[in-house]
């Protein structure tokens, strides 16, 4: 689902995400392992306030696992608690309730101290569109899920997923909005299938993407399209559509005349990316 994103759409967002932020004791950023910057939304801390949040690296298998490290390492220097997660066969997932509690020791402690039972946390799943939030609430929910609704302070028609005997998660998460004045950020997410790349020129997005696995995956690139003579850097977009042309040529993806198709052969390299049939890649380093 790709949405269109405008000043009134924003602050509606805003607005619903606050709302739901009265209800709840922690929150769970979900962003995506591949692109940690481009799919963060760009008010995050603003919107968040002060409430407790745990940042997750989701879709982990599809990035590097050697930059996974670097970029967990690159939020816990900001003091952030962060896990890196797979949602869809749930890797990661069973240690969300554990760091919840870490994160919310304090009221915890507070609770038992007076006495009181503590009760399950309770959490909201937030970000951009495609990020996993669905597969996320699915997966924690699992077969044991009780809805529990009707309780004092909850929106009429919002739910709570019990996950455990520690957790409960609101059934609709918060949807975010990427940052798109920044034209690398649309092609890294376009790249990843977060925004639909018709929105861009597919064309476009792959030789930007090329430009940084010339850099980054020189091995990978060169070994999986056969490629001959690839130059150290792709220092422009003519020369990335140069090697874009040779995956073409290499995969049969001509248009009349035997030109190279562009557009097909774009489509095969942004499918190879995200099917993970390159590997294990991540788009986007963390800035030091
Ligand atoms: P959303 O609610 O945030 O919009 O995202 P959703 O859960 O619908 O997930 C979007 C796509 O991402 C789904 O693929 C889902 O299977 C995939 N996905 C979610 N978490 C992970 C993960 O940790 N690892 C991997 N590899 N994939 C994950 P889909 O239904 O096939 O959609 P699409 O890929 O065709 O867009």
């Amino acid at each position: 689902m790709t949405i269109q994103w405008f000043p009134g759409h924003m602050t509606r967002a805003k607005r619903q995400i606050q709302d739901k932020l009265k209800l709840i004791d922690v929150v769970l950023e979900l962003i995506d392992a591949r692109v940690p910057i481009s799919s963060r939304n760009p008010m995050i801390d603003e919107i968040v306030g002060p409430k407790p949040r745990l940042i997750l690296l989701n879709k982990s298998d599809l990035a590097d696992p050697a930059q996974n490290a670097r970029w967990l390492d690159w939020f816990r220097s900001f003091g952030h608690e962060v896990l890196a997660i797979d949602a869809n066969t749930g890797t990661g997932t069973k240690d969300i309730s554990g760091r919840v509690k870490v994160l919310l020791k304090e009221k915890i402690d507070r609770q038992i101290a007076k006495g009181m039972k503590p009760r399950p946390s309770r959490a909201l799943i937030v970000g951009i569109p495609n990020v996993g939030k669905s597969t996320l609430i699915n997966r924690l929910a699992g077969r044991t899920a009780a809805i529990t609704g009707d309780r004092p302070g909850v929106t009429k028609g919002q739910q709570w997923i019990r996950t455990g005997a520690d957790l409960e998660l609101l059934d609709t998460p918060g949807i975010l909005w990427p940052k798109f004045e920044d034209p690398e950020v649309g092609f890294r997410l376009a790249a990843t299938g977060a925004i639909k790349e018709e929105i861009l020129h597919v064309d476009e997005v792959a030789c930007f993407i090329l430009r940084w696995l010339a850099a980054e995956y020189r091995d990978t690139l060169t070994e999986r399209y056969g490629l001959s003579d690839l130059p150290a850097e792709l220092p422009d977009i003519a020369s990335a559509a140069e090697v874009l042309e040779q995956i073409g040529r290499k995969r049969g993806c001509l248009a009349g005349g035997g030109h190279v198709d562009y557009t097909k052969a774009a489509g095969v390299l942004l499918r190879d990316l995200r099917s993970g049939k390159l590997g294990r890649i991540t788009l986007e380093a963390p800035i030091i």
